[in-house]
Protein backbone atom coordinates (compact mmCIF):
# COMPACT_ATOMS: atom_id res chain seq x y z
CA UNK A 1 0.00 0.00 0.00
CA UNK A 2 1.34 3.15 -0.57
CA UNK A 3 1.55 6.27 1.39
CA UNK A 4 -1.60 8.52 -1.17
CA UNK A 5 -3.64 5.27 -1.11
CA UNK A 6 -7.24 5.69 -0.80
CA UNK A 7 -9.32 2.77 1.33
CA UNK A 8 -13.10 2.68 1.94
CA UNK A 9 -13.61 0.99 6.01
CA UNK A 10 -17.56 -0.18 6.83
CA UNK A 11 -18.39 -1.31 9.79
CA UNK A 12 -19.47 -4.69 11.05
CA UNK A 13 -22.85 -3.38 12.47
CA UNK A 14 -22.72 -6.20 14.93
CA UNK A 15 -20.62 -7.04 18.30
CA UNK A 16 -17.87 -9.30 17.66
CA UNK A 17 -15.54 -11.03 20.30
CA UNK A 18 -12.31 -11.77 19.49
CA UNK A 19 -8.16 -12.14 20.50
CA UNK A 20 -5.85 -10.80 18.79
CA UNK A 21 -1.92 -10.16 18.71
CA UNK A 22 -0.53 -6.98 17.79
CA UNK A 23 2.75 -6.07 16.27
CA UNK A 24 5.72 -5.52 18.74
CA UNK A 25 6.13 -2.77 20.41
CA UNK A 26 7.66 0.11 18.59
CA UNK A 27 9.17 2.43 21.47
CA UNK A 28 11.32 -1.06 22.93
CA UNK A 29 11.94 -2.00 19.31
CA UNK A 30 13.95 1.55 18.91
CA UNK A 31 15.21 0.84 22.21
CA UNK A 32 16.41 -2.64 21.67
CA UNK A 33 18.11 -1.84 18.47
CA UNK A 34 20.12 0.90 19.58
CA UNK A 35 21.02 -0.53 23.02
CA UNK A 36 22.20 -3.58 20.67
CA UNK A 37 24.15 -1.52 18.76
CA UNK A 38 26.00 0.32 21.61
CA UNK A 39 27.00 -3.38 23.01
CA UNK A 40 29.77 -4.79 21.84
CA UNK A 41 28.69 -7.95 20.40
CA UNK A 42 25.60 -10.12 19.72
CA UNK A 43 22.27 -9.11 20.40
CA UNK A 44 19.20 -10.48 19.37
CA UNK A 45 15.54 -8.59 18.46
CA UNK A 46 12.79 -11.00 18.86
CA UNK A 47 8.94 -9.79 17.29
CA UNK A 48 10.52 -6.19 16.65
CA UNK A 49 8.01 -4.13 14.83
CA UNK A 50 7.55 -4.11 11.37
CA UNK A 51 6.70 -0.52 9.97
CA UNK A 52 8.70 1.88 8.37
CA UNK A 53 9.70 3.86 11.88
CA UNK A 54 11.74 0.72 12.96
CA UNK A 55 12.77 0.13 10.01
CA UNK A 56 14.64 3.53 9.69
CA UNK A 57 16.19 2.38 13.18
CA UNK A 58 17.18 -0.79 11.71
CA UNK A 59 18.95 0.90 8.70
CA UNK A 60 20.52 3.53 10.93
CA UNK A 61 22.71 1.33 13.20
CA UNK A 62 23.65 -0.77 9.62
CA UNK A 63 25.04 2.25 8.75
CA UNK A 64 26.69 2.51 11.95
CA UNK A 65 28.17 -1.21 11.38
CA UNK A 66 26.17 -3.06 12.83
CA UNK A 67 25.42 -6.41 11.08
CA UNK A 68 21.91 -7.62 11.01
CA UNK A 69 20.45 -10.62 10.21
CA UNK A 70 16.99 -11.99 10.75
CA UNK A 71 16.33 -11.05 14.25
CA UNK A 72 20.52 -11.16 14.99
CA UNK A 73 22.56 -7.77 15.79
CA UNK A 74 26.19 -7.73 15.90
CA UNK A 75 28.09 -4.88 16.82
CA UNK A 76 31.17 -3.46 17.10
CA UNK A 77 29.87 -1.43 19.91
CA UNK A 78 29.78 2.24 19.93
CA UNK A 79 33.24 2.77 20.43
CA UNK A 80 34.40 1.25 17.23
CA UNK A 81 30.99 2.67 15.50
CA UNK A 82 31.45 3.24 11.46
CA UNK A 83 31.87 6.95 10.75
CA UNK A 84 28.49 6.88 7.90
CA UNK A 85 29.39 9.13 4.70
CA UNK A 86 25.94 10.47 4.03
CA UNK A 87 23.69 12.10 6.47
CA UNK A 88 21.17 9.15 8.42
CA UNK A 89 17.98 9.13 7.62
CA UNK A 90 14.89 8.66 10.10
CA UNK A 91 12.41 8.84 7.99
CA UNK A 92 8.91 9.88 9.95
CA UNK A 93 10.40 8.55 12.88
CA UNK A 94 10.53 11.13 15.87
CA UNK A 95 12.08 8.19 18.09
CA UNK A 96 14.82 7.43 15.74
CA UNK A 97 15.72 10.71 15.81
CA UNK A 98 16.14 11.95 19.06
CA UNK A 99 17.35 8.54 20.81
CA UNK A 100 19.89 8.28 17.78
CA UNK A 101 20.88 12.11 18.80
CA UNK A 102 21.67 10.63 22.75
CA UNK A 103 23.23 7.57 21.64
CA UNK A 104 25.37 9.27 19.12
CA UNK A 105 26.14 12.23 21.51
CA UNK A 106 27.79 9.59 23.49
CA UNK A 107 30.08 8.51 20.54
CA UNK A 108 33.13 9.87 18.88
CA UNK A 109 31.95 10.56 15.72
CA UNK A 110 30.43 13.60 13.69
CA UNK A 111 26.95 13.17 12.11
CA UNK A 112 23.82 14.29 10.95
CA UNK A 113 19.84 13.09 11.08
CA UNK A 114 17.60 14.21 8.86
CA UNK A 115 13.99 12.80 7.91
CA UNK A 116 11.22 12.83 5.53
CA UNK A 117 9.03 16.32 5.17
CA UNK A 118 6.91 15.77 8.97
CA UNK A 119 9.86 15.50 10.43
CA UNK A 120 12.31 18.23 9.44
CA UNK A 121 9.57 20.17 10.56
CA UNK A 122 8.88 19.20 14.20
CA UNK A 123 10.71 20.62 17.32
CA UNK A 124 14.06 19.66 18.03
CA UNK A 125 15.25 22.53 20.48
CA UNK A 126 14.52 19.97 23.44
CA UNK A 127 17.76 18.09 22.58
CA UNK A 128 20.19 20.78 22.40
CA UNK A 129 20.38 21.67 26.26
CA UNK A 130 20.49 18.25 27.90
CA UNK A 131 23.18 16.53 25.92
CA UNK A 132 25.02 19.65 25.39
CA UNK A 133 25.14 19.31 29.38
CA UNK A 134 26.83 16.04 28.81
CA UNK A 135 30.01 17.83 26.62
CA UNK A 136 28.36 16.73 22.74
CA UNK A 137 27.59 19.93 20.60
CA UNK A 138 24.14 19.85 19.24
CA UNK A 139 23.38 21.75 16.10
CA UNK A 140 20.27 22.65 14.14
CA UNK A 141 18.32 24.93 11.50
CA UNK A 142 17.62 28.03 12.16
CA UNK A 143 13.97 27.29 12.75
CA UNK A 144 15.37 24.89 15.67
CA UNK A 145 13.79 21.35 13.58
CA UNK A 146 16.05 18.50 11.54
CA UNK A 147 19.08 18.31 10.26
CA UNK A 148 20.39 17.41 13.81
CA UNK A 149 24.35 17.91 13.74
CA UNK A 150 25.62 16.07 16.48
CA UNK A 151 29.16 15.94 17.15
CA UNK A 152 30.29 13.01 19.69
CA UNK A 153 31.26 13.88 23.25
CA UNK A 154 33.60 10.66 23.30
CA UNK A 155 34.14 10.44 27.18
CA UNK A 156 30.36 12.80 28.23
CA UNK A 157 30.56 14.66 31.09
CA UNK A 158 28.07 13.94 34.13
CA UNK A 159 25.43 16.58 34.22
CA UNK A 160 22.09 17.00 35.95
CA UNK A 161 19.47 18.33 34.02
CA UNK A 162 15.36 19.27 34.13
CA UNK A 163 13.38 19.50 30.99
CA UNK A 164 9.39 21.32 30.98
CA UNK A 165 8.02 18.50 29.16
CA UNK A 166 7.37 14.86 30.28
CA UNK A 167 9.28 13.31 27.25
CA UNK A 168 10.22 9.44 26.94
CA UNK A 169 12.57 10.62 24.10
CA UNK A 170 14.54 13.58 25.66
CA UNK A 171 14.72 11.54 28.45
CA UNK A 172 16.21 8.34 26.98
CA UNK A 173 18.29 10.35 24.46
CA UNK A 174 20.02 11.87 27.92
CA UNK A 175 20.23 8.90 29.64
CA UNK A 176 22.00 6.75 26.50
CA UNK A 177 24.87 9.34 26.61
CA UNK A 178 24.59 9.90 30.00
CA UNK A 179 26.30 6.44 30.24
CA UNK A 180 29.06 7.01 28.49
CA UNK A 181 30.07 10.27 31.05
CA UNK A 182 32.92 10.64 33.77
CA UNK A 183 30.15 10.38 36.39
CA UNK A 184 26.36 9.88 37.90
CA UNK A 185 23.95 12.12 35.72
CA UNK A 186 20.57 12.47 36.74
CA UNK A 187 17.63 14.01 34.43
CA UNK A 188 13.67 15.40 36.08
CA UNK A 189 10.99 16.03 34.10
CA UNK A 190 7.08 16.20 34.77
CA UNK A 191 5.33 13.11 35.12
CA UNK A 192 3.41 10.94 32.95
CA UNK A 193 6.22 9.56 30.29
CA UNK A 194 7.09 6.16 29.45
CA UNK A 195 9.83 4.74 31.61
CA UNK A 196 10.99 2.21 29.56
CA UNK A 197 14.59 2.57 29.41
CA UNK A 198 14.79 4.05 32.07
CA UNK A 199 13.50 0.06 33.68
CA UNK A 200 15.63 -1.33 31.33
CA UNK A 201 18.85 0.51 32.51
CA UNK A 202 17.96 0.19 35.84
CA UNK A 203 17.67 -4.05 35.47
CA UNK A 204 21.42 -3.79 34.01
CA UNK A 205 22.84 -1.64 36.45
CA UNK A 206 23.29 0.94 34.69
CA UNK A 207 20.47 3.61 36.19
CA UNK A 208 18.30 4.18 39.57
CA UNK A 209 15.03 5.18 40.01
CA UNK A 210 15.66 8.65 42.49
CA UNK A 211 11.70 9.69 42.65
CA UNK A 212 8.95 9.00 40.43
CA UNK A 213 10.68 12.30 38.58
CA UNK A 214 14.10 12.18 38.41
CA UNK A 215 16.44 9.12 37.20
CA UNK A 216 20.23 8.20 37.93
CA UNK A 217 22.35 7.03 35.23
CA UNK A 218 25.33 4.96 36.74
CA UNK A 219 27.79 4.75 33.65
CA UNK A 220 29.20 2.25 32.29
CA UNK A 221 28.77 -0.67 29.45
CA UNK A 222 25.67 -1.40 27.29
CA UNK A 223 25.57 -5.53 27.80
CA UNK A 224 23.80 -7.30 24.68
CA UNK A 225 21.05 -8.96 25.53
CA UNK A 226 18.25 -11.42 23.98
CA UNK A 227 14.95 -9.25 23.72
CA UNK A 228 11.31 -10.60 23.47
CA UNK A 229 9.40 -7.73 22.35
CA UNK A 230 6.03 -7.82 23.78
CA UNK A 231 3.06 -6.61 21.70
CA UNK A 232 2.46 -2.68 21.00
CA UNK A 233 -0.42 -1.03 23.65
CA UNK A 234 -0.86 2.22 20.83
CA UNK A 235 -1.32 -0.42 18.60
CA UNK A 236 -4.03 -2.91 20.13
CA UNK A 237 -5.44 0.65 21.69
CA UNK A 238 -7.53 0.71 17.95
CA UNK A 239 -8.55 -2.57 19.07
CA UNK A 240 -9.55 -1.67 22.15
CA UNK A 241 -11.41 1.09 21.42
CA UNK A 242 -13.10 -0.57 18.22
CA UNK A 243 -15.05 -2.96 21.78
CA UNK A 244 -15.67 0.06 23.37
CA UNK A 245 -17.53 1.91 21.26
CA UNK A 246 -20.07 -1.33 20.73
CA UNK A 247 -22.34 -2.47 22.88
CA UNK A 248 -21.79 -6.44 23.54
CA UNK A 249 -18.26 -6.36 21.70
CA UNK A 250 -15.34 -8.00 23.41
CA UNK A 251 -11.40 -8.09 22.42
CA UNK A 252 -8.39 -9.79 24.27
CA UNK A 253 -4.92 -8.73 23.50
CA UNK A 254 -2.41 -10.99 24.57
CA UNK A 255 1.45 -10.12 25.84
CA UNK A 256 0.99 -6.39 25.06
CA UNK A 257 3.78 -3.78 27.34
CA UNK A 258 1.56 -2.97 30.47
CA UNK A 259 4.39 -0.24 31.17
CA UNK A 260 1.98 2.48 33.41
CA UNK A 261 3.21 5.52 30.86
CA UNK A 262 1.51 3.14 28.08
CA UNK A 263 -1.71 2.55 29.90
CA UNK A 264 -3.35 5.82 30.29
CA UNK A 265 -5.64 4.56 27.52
CA UNK A 266 -7.38 1.72 29.33
CA UNK A 267 -8.09 4.16 32.80
CA UNK A 268 -9.87 6.57 30.39
CA UNK A 269 -11.80 4.09 28.66
CA UNK A 270 -12.66 2.62 32.59
CA UNK A 271 -13.32 6.13 33.65
CA UNK A 272 -15.65 6.62 30.60
CA UNK A 273 -17.21 3.03 31.64
CA UNK A 274 -15.95 0.15 29.71
CA UNK A 275 -15.15 -3.27 31.15
CA UNK A 276 -11.48 -2.98 31.25
CA UNK A 277 -9.44 -6.58 32.62
CA UNK A 278 -5.24 -6.31 32.51
CA UNK A 279 -3.61 -8.59 33.92
CA UNK A 280 0.18 -8.79 33.95
CA UNK A 281 1.86 -12.02 33.38
CA UNK A 282 5.34 -11.46 32.91
CA UNK A 283 7.85 -8.22 32.25
CA UNK A 284 10.90 -7.72 30.17
CA UNK A 285 13.77 -6.34 31.83
CA UNK A 286 11.67 -4.40 34.68
CA UNK A 287 8.94 -3.60 32.38
CA UNK A 288 5.94 -5.39 32.73
CA UNK A 289 4.24 -7.27 29.91
CA UNK A 290 0.50 -8.96 30.19
CA UNK A 291 -2.93 -9.41 28.57
CA UNK A 292 -5.62 -6.76 28.35
CA UNK A 293 -9.58 -7.32 27.58
CA UNK A 294 -11.88 -4.85 26.85
CA UNK A 295 -15.71 -4.86 26.66
CA UNK A 296 -18.51 -2.59 25.32
CA UNK A 297 -20.88 -0.89 26.69
CA UNK A 298 -22.74 2.68 27.10
CA UNK A 299 -19.96 5.49 27.65
CA UNK A 300 -20.08 8.79 28.90
CA UNK A 301 -18.08 11.74 28.31
CA UNK A 302 -14.66 12.23 30.79
CA UNK A 303 -11.77 14.72 31.67
CA UNK A 304 -8.21 13.93 30.71
CA UNK A 305 -5.80 15.76 32.07
CA UNK A 306 -2.18 16.37 33.94
CA UNK A 307 -0.03 12.99 34.30
CA UNK A 308 -2.92 10.84 32.47
CA UNK A 309 -2.54 13.10 29.41
CA UNK A 310 0.98 12.10 28.86
CA UNK A 311 0.20 8.80 30.13
CA UNK A 312 -2.65 8.76 26.72
CA UNK A 313 -1.16 11.39 24.79
CA UNK A 314 -0.20 8.90 21.56
CA UNK A 315 -4.02 7.30 22.01
CA UNK A 316 -5.83 11.03 22.62
CA UNK A 317 -6.87 11.30 18.71
CA UNK A 318 -8.66 8.12 19.58
CA UNK A 319 -9.92 8.82 22.10
CA UNK A 320 -12.07 11.79 20.54
CA UNK A 321 -13.44 8.93 18.13
CA UNK A 322 -14.37 7.47 21.32
CA UNK A 323 -15.56 10.46 23.09
CA UNK A 324 -18.00 10.78 19.92
CA UNK A 325 -20.01 7.42 20.34
CA UNK A 326 -20.42 8.78 24.44
CA UNK A 327 -22.39 10.25 25.60
CA UNK A 328 -21.90 13.82 27.07
CA UNK A 329 -18.50 16.26 26.59
CA UNK A 330 -15.32 14.89 26.54
CA UNK A 331 -12.41 17.30 27.43
CA UNK A 332 -8.52 16.73 26.90
CA UNK A 333 -5.81 19.33 28.64
CA UNK A 334 -2.25 19.70 28.87
CA UNK A 335 -1.90 18.33 25.90
CA UNK A 336 0.18 20.99 23.47
CA UNK A 337 2.42 17.94 23.35
CA UNK A 338 -0.14 16.92 20.53
CA UNK A 339 0.64 20.02 18.06
CA UNK A 340 4.41 18.49 17.53
CA UNK A 341 3.74 14.97 16.83
CA UNK A 342 3.51 13.05 13.02
CA UNK A 343 0.67 16.15 12.04
CA UNK A 344 -0.58 18.61 14.90
CA UNK A 345 -2.53 16.11 16.29
CA UNK A 346 -5.00 18.70 18.20
CA UNK A 347 -5.95 19.81 14.20
CA UNK A 348 -6.06 16.71 12.38
CA UNK A 349 -7.94 15.31 15.50
CA UNK A 350 -10.63 17.62 15.39
CA UNK A 351 -10.62 18.32 11.60
CA UNK A 352 -11.33 14.40 11.50
CA UNK A 353 -14.11 14.11 13.87
CA UNK A 354 -15.69 17.40 12.31
CA UNK A 355 -15.59 15.59 8.89
CA UNK A 356 -17.16 12.11 10.62
CA UNK A 357 -20.23 14.51 11.51
CA UNK A 358 -19.15 14.55 14.91
CA UNK A 359 -18.91 17.62 17.54
CA UNK A 360 -15.37 18.01 18.07
CA UNK A 361 -12.83 21.98 18.74
CA UNK A 362 -9.60 23.00 19.17
CA UNK A 363 -8.46 24.51 22.97
CA UNK A 364 -5.44 25.73 23.56
CA UNK A 365 -3.97 22.23 25.07
CA UNK A 366 -6.33 20.07 24.04
CA UNK A 367 -9.49 19.41 22.30
CA UNK A 368 -13.56 19.44 23.52
CA UNK A 369 -15.60 16.43 22.04
CA UNK A 370 -19.34 16.86 21.80
CA UNK A 371 -20.56 12.94 22.38
CA UNK A 372 -23.54 12.23 21.12
CA UNK A 373 -23.59 8.23 20.54
CA UNK A 374 -23.03 8.54 17.03
CA UNK A 375 -21.06 8.85 13.66
CA UNK A 376 -22.64 9.31 10.67
CA UNK A 377 -19.07 8.28 8.62
CA UNK A 378 -17.55 10.18 5.58
CA UNK A 379 -13.66 11.17 4.50
CA UNK A 380 -10.85 11.39 6.56
CA UNK A 381 -7.34 13.05 5.48
CA UNK A 382 -4.50 10.97 7.10
CA UNK A 383 -2.53 14.02 6.49
CA UNK A 384 0.60 11.33 6.83
CA UNK A 385 -0.31 10.77 10.25
CA UNK A 386 -0.51 6.92 10.67
CA UNK A 387 -2.62 7.80 14.16
CA UNK A 388 -4.87 9.78 12.48
CA UNK A 389 -5.44 7.08 9.52
CA UNK A 390 -6.24 4.04 12.18
CA UNK A 391 -8.68 6.50 14.38
CA UNK A 392 -10.44 7.27 11.19
CA UNK A 393 -10.72 3.68 10.46
CA UNK A 394 -12.21 2.80 14.21
CA UNK A 395 -14.72 5.19 13.75
CA UNK A 396 -16.32 3.07 10.74
CA UNK A 397 -16.96 0.16 13.77
CA UNK A 398 -20.17 1.42 14.74
CA UNK A 399 -20.66 4.56 12.29
CA UNK A 400 -24.38 4.85 10.19
CA UNK A 401 -22.06 5.52 6.52
CA UNK A 402 -18.61 4.24 5.50
CA UNK A 403 -15.49 6.23 6.37
CA UNK A 404 -13.51 6.69 3.51
CA UNK A 405 -9.59 7.24 4.69
CA UNK A 406 -7.56 9.16 2.04
CA UNK A 407 -3.76 8.50 2.82
CA UNK A 408 -4.41 5.37 4.70
CA UNK A 409 -0.61 3.97 3.50
CA UNK A 410 0.85 6.25 6.52
CA UNK A 411 -0.44 2.80 8.98
CA UNK A 412 2.80 1.30 7.32
CA UNK A 413 4.49 3.44 9.80
CA UNK A 414 3.44 1.56 13.21
CA UNK A 415 1.31 -1.43 11.82
CA UNK A 416 1.52 -2.06 8.06
CA UNK A 417 -1.46 -4.72 8.44
CA UNK A 418 -3.55 -2.82 10.63
CA UNK A 419 -6.63 -3.26 8.05
CA UNK A 420 -6.66 -6.65 7.93
CA UNK A 421 -6.24 -7.03 11.37
CA UNK A 422 -9.64 -4.73 12.15
CA UNK A 423 -11.33 -6.97 9.64
CA UNK A 424 -10.05 -10.10 11.46
CA UNK A 425 -11.53 -8.43 14.83
CA UNK A 426 -14.58 -7.25 13.24
CA UNK A 427 -15.54 -10.28 11.67
CA UNK A 428 -15.03 -12.73 14.55
CA UNK A 429 -17.42 -14.51 16.67
C1 LIG B 1 7.98 7.82 22.51
C2 LIG B 1 7.70 8.85 23.37
C3 LIG B 1 6.56 9.77 23.19
C4 LIG B 1 5.55 9.20 22.21
C5 LIG B 1 6.20 8.67 20.97
C6 LIG B 1 7.15 7.54 21.33
C7 LIG B 1 9.14 6.96 22.81
O1 LIG B 1 7.03 11.01 22.67
O2 LIG B 1 4.60 10.19 21.89
O3 LIG B 1 5.24 8.17 20.08
O4 LIG B 1 9.26 5.84 22.25
O5 LIG B 1 9.98 7.37 23.63
P1 LIG B 1 7.61 12.19 23.62
O6 LIG B 1 8.93 11.75 24.13
O7 LIG B 1 7.74 13.38 22.70
O8 LIG B 1 6.61 12.41 24.69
Amino acid sequence: MSANDTVVVEGPNQPFTAGIEVPGDKSLSHRAIILSAMANGASVVRRAATGRDVGATIELVKALGVEVLGTSFLSPGIDAWTSPTDPLDCGNSGTTMRLMAGALSGSSLTTSLVGDESLMKRPMRRLVDPLQALGAKITLSAADTAPVGVQGAGLATAADIEIPMASAQIRSAFSLAATRADGESTITSPPGFRDHTERWLETMGLGSKESAQTFRIHPGAIPTYEYEIPGDPSSAAFLWAAAAIVDGAHVVTPNVSLNPGRIGFLQVLEAMGATVIGEVTGAILGDPVGNVEVKGSGLRGTTVSGALAAAALDELPLLAIVASYAEGTTTVADAAELRAKESDRIATTVAMVNSLGGGAQATEDGFEVLGLGWLDGGVVHADGDHRIAMAGAVAATASTGPVTISGAGSVGVSWPRFFEALEALWSSR
